[in-house]
C-alpha cells in the first residue's frame, strides 16, 4: 500500500491500561475486524491503522498483528540507544519488538510527567535518527484556549518540538492536535470547526517552517474523545487526516467505528480529488 498517511490514519492509544489477557483479546478483535472480510475494507483503501499498547504487552501484541494491516507503535521512548537509565526503553528496543512508530510529546507525558519541549525535541530527534517514525503530540489547556493562546501555544510546541529535525525525516513524522481539555472529557471535544482551524494553524506554522510541499504531506491527527458518533464529523473535515483515539480504543467495537467512519471519508475524499 502506497504510504499516504493523510489518507486516513486512525491509532489507539491504550495508555496504562489492558491486563496481558485484554491487550491480547483486543489486538485479536481489532485485527480480525479489520481483515478484508471483517467491514467491507477493501485491498486500495488507503486507511492505517495502529495500536500502541502499554511497553509490556508490545511483543504479545506485536504476534497478533503479524501479517495484518494493523500497525505497531510506542507509547514513549527514551531517547538514548542504551546505559544505565532504569526502567527506560530504548528506540532500538522499540524497532526489535517491530514497532515501526512512537507517540512522543503527549500530553500527559507534558504535565503530568513534567516533560519539557527541549526533551521532548531530543526524543523526536533520536526517535526518527534510529528509524522510528514519530507522533508528536501538540495541544493547548483550557486557560490557554481562554486566553486566546492557542496559536502561540501551538508555534512554540512545534518550533521547540522540531528544532533541527532533518528535512530528510519529516516524510516520518506526523502531528497529532490533542487540546488538553479535550482529552477523556465527556462533556468536551473540539468541534469539527474547532479542529479544522487548529489543523490551519499547525499545517501553516509547519509549512512556514520546513516548506509548503512539506506541509501539504503531513498528517494531522486530531485526538479529544474522539467516539463513534463524532468521528465522522470530524475526519470528513478539511485537513483532519486522521483521529488519535484513548478511551474508545479500549472498546475493540467502538475502535472499529472510528475505522469505518475513516474509510468512508477517505473514500470520499478520493472520489471528489
Ligand atoms: P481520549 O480519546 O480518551 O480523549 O484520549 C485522547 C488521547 O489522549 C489520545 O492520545
Amino acid at each position: 500500500m502506497k504510504r499516504d498517511l493523510r489518507q486516513k490514519f486512525v491509532v489507539g492509544n491504550w495508555k496504562m491500561h489492558t491486563t496481558a489477557t485484554e491487550a491480547m483479546q483486543l489486538a485479536r478483535a481489532v485485527v480480525d475486524g479489520i481483515g478484508i472480510d471483517g467491514m467491507g475494507v477493501k485491498e486500495d483503501d488507503r486507511v492505517f491503522v495502529m495500536i500502541c499498547p502499554p511497553f509490556p504487552y508490545l511483543a504479545l501484541v506485536g504476534e497478533i498483528l503479524k501479517g495484518s494491516r494493523v500497525l505497531l507503535g510506542a507509547q514513549n521512548l527514551y531517547p538514548e540507544k542504551e546505559g544505565a537509565f532504569t526502567g527506560e526503553v530504548s528506540p532500538t528496543m522499540l524497532l526489535d519488538l517491530g514497532c515501526k512508530f512512537v507517540i512522543l510529546g503527549h500530553s500527559e507525558r507534558r504535565h503530568k510527567l513534567g516533560e519539557s519541549d527541549a526533551f521532548i525535541n531530543h526524543k523526536v530527534r533520536v526517535a526518527l535518527a534510529a528509524g522510528l517514525d514519530v507522533i508528536l503530540c501538540v495541544g493547548e489547556t483550557l486557560e490557554q484556549r481562554k486566553a486566546n493562546q492557542t496559536e502561540a501555544l501551538l508555534d512554540r510546541q512545534l518550533t521547540c518540538g522540531l528544532a533541527d529535525v532533518p528535512a530528510d525525516t519529516l516524510i516520518r513524522l506526523s502531528i497529532a492536535y490533542e487540546p488538553v481539555w479535550a482529552i477523556g472529557n465527556l462533556e468536551h471535544h473540539a468541534t469539527p470547526q474547532q479542529a479544522q482551524d487548529a489543523h490551519a494553524v499547525i499545517r501553516r506554522r509547519f509549512a512556514q517552517m520546513f516548506g509548503e510541499k512539506s506541509a501539504q504531506a503531513l498528517a494531522i491527527q486530531y485526538g479529544g474523545s474522539v467516539k463513534p458518533d463524532n468521528a465522522a464529523a470530524l475526519l470528513c473535515r478539511d485537513g483532519v487526516d486522521g483521529a488519535l483515539v484513548g478511551g474508545a480504543s479500549l472498546i475493540a467495537d467502538q475502535f472499529l467505528a472510528i475505522v469505518l467512519a475513516a474509510i468512508s471519508a477517505s473514500r470520499t475524499k478520493r472520489k471528489s480529488a
